[in-house]
């Protein structure tokens, strides 16, 4: 069922000058705060806790510039956690879904009074664009406005239907102590979605940040433990993904394990949730959100005024780093050769620099193990396809440059493979049945797009063309909450899809309960 009074969170109107002047100056803010060597602790319960063992987040653009120095957590306090969160679970499970809601409100409310801060902060430390920063600051606050709202339907069992003489009903339940594991694509966004969707359900949660975004996890928590989430509801675990993840995730008093991330984690966090240890009590249940190897298909009828600048903003929109980007353009052969020479001058445009320069269109990726992985791609491209166009890239900072490839063929790495990166593949395809057939033959499900002006193509892709996220003339990235609801299948994701009606599902037992009266 629709919900009725959701309204998705409004983007700045930087045609006022006064609002235009706020990011700058909170980066400017940001970074006099800076030299006075930010260090962030574990926060589990009511407690602070700093380790000798630390590491650094750093600014990709920059990465001489210091963003924080992160505490890392160990078993012993992951052992604490535990403790904490069990303590906080039995009042927190008690509390009826309407009074957790109002927590979610109040945390979207405090995110929106620190919208130039929380921009801010992603700009210096996940090289994101004014725009992509701001956009995921408003997609976190939407996550909360919309899981506040769709827990409400909770408090009331759901009828299952009556025969003469029995009563039956379906209740909702937590379902215990939940991990939450985060990329560092959409900081802010995809940690709070798992996070809120966790505990508005009633579970107590031990989060864990991405190493390259801790900063900007650790401000996360802090604003919910502000907004009046209970210490020990939700605990701040930073570390390495080999460590705190895989405790994290193997802990036997674990019930559920939210995970955005690699196909390759994805897959071993599934594999350890098969294999409990011995004293496990129950199955953890994992919801995973993976990888992608999305195509836009260019139809011989499409609008290339409409479909070029959608596809460049979804293939190189934060430097290609999203698992909804696009990856491969399927082109038919009709329009081959013009749609290639109209592409090639417009992507000419696209100017490579620091993120932080609001003229700046494609930025640093996020570190150095990232810049080798696509360095490398790159250069499998250029033994597998033509290069078409390759941007410079400037020397300091984790920069890439952009690179399109043409003439890639359908099953070669370069077109199979998820890359997480400014690299583009154009594949050639003789008819509209094969570009579909191409577009569908990988390991992943996740986004597509089609620019088509055929009803019958339309018809034929909405049918065949096998993704989680479908967009016809349109770009494919950026799914708001509740209107897109999100999420993959095949190698691309375990789970019902985020921002959408089913989601909180995932974090509830059910009972049914079937009385004879
Ligand atoms: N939800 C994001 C998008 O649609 C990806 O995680 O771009």
């Amino acid at each position: 069922k629709r919900s009725t009074d959701f309204q998705n969170s409004p983007l700045p109107d930087f045609t006022k000058p006064q609002v235009r002047d706020q990011l700058p100056q909170a980066i400017a803010h940001l970074r006099a705060c800076l030299n006075s060597a930010p260090e962030t602790p574990l926060l589990i319960g009511s407690e602070q806790i700093r380790t000798s063992d630390t590491f650094d987040s750093l600014n990709p653009n920059a990465p001489n510039e210091r963003i924080a120095t992160v505490s890392i957590a160990q078993e012993e306090h992951i052992a604490k956690a535990i403790q904490a969160a069990k303590k906080a679970s039995g009042s927190w499970a008690k509390l009826s879904f309407a009074q957790r809601t109002d927590l979610l409100k109040s945390a979207a409310a405090k995110m929106s009074e620190r919208l130039w801060e929380l921009s801010a902060l992603q700009v210096l430390e996940t090289g994101k664009q004014w725009s992509e920063a701001l956009g995921d600051v408003a997609e976190a606050i939407d996550f909360l406005n919309y899981y506040a709202q769709q827990a409400l339907r909770f408090d009331t069992p759901s009828d299952c239907g009556k025969t003469l003489g029995e009563s039956n009903q379906l209740h909702y339940r937590p379902r215990g102590i939940a991990t939450v594991i985060a990329p560092w694509n959409f900081p802010l966004a995809i940690s709070c979605g798992m996070t809120a969707a966790a505990l508005v359900t009633g579970n107590p949660v031990l989060y864990k940040p991405s190493s390259q975004s801790a900063r900007i996890g650790y401000e996360f928590v802090r604003l919910m433990l502000e907004a009046g989430f209970p210490p020990g509801a939700l605990n701040y675990l930073p570390g390495s993904g080999q460590i705190v993840g895989n405790a994290l995730a193997n802990h036997p008093e674990i019930s559920t394990i939210a995970f955005t991330g690699s196909r390759a984690v994805g897959m071993r966090l599934i594999q350890s949730a098969a294999n409990p240890p011995p004293d496990a009590r129950e199955i953890k249940r994992v919801i995973c959100e993976m990888g992608g190897k999305n195509a836009i298909l260019i139809d011989s009828d499409a609008d290339l005024d409409e479909a070029i600048p959608a596809i460049l903003y979804s293939a190189f929109g934060y430097q290609g780093q999203k698992c909804s980007a696009c990856s491969r353009l399927i082109v038919l052969e009709s329009i081959y050769s013009h749609f290639v020479k109209r592409f090639k001058s417009a992507v000419a445009k696209i100017r490579v620099g620091p993120a932080e320069d609001p003229r700046n269109d494609l930025g640093a990726v996020i570190d150095a193990s990232a810049q080798r992985k696509i360095l490398e791609y790159i250069e499998i491209g250029k033994d597998e396809a033509s290069l078409l166009y390759q941007s410079e890239a400037p020397e300091y900072g984790y920069f890439v440059p952009l690179t399109v490839f043409e003439k890639a063929h359908p099953n070669h790495r370069l077109a199979q493979e998820e890359i997480f990166g400014p690299v583009l593949s154009i594949v050639k395809a003789p008819d509209f049945e094969t570009a579909i057939k191409y577009a569908n033959d990988t390991p992943y499900a996740l986004t597509g797009g089609l620019f088509s002006r055929s009803p019958q193509h339309i018809a034929l892709a909405r049918e065949k063309f096998d993704v989680g996220n479908l967009y016809i003339n349109r770009g494919i990235t950026g799914a708001m909450v509740e209107r897109h609801p999100f999420g993959g299948h095949k190698f691309s994701g375990l789970g019902t899809k985020a921002g959408g009606p089913d989601y909180l599902l995932q974090f509830l037992n059910t009972k049914s309960i079937s009385e004879n009266t």
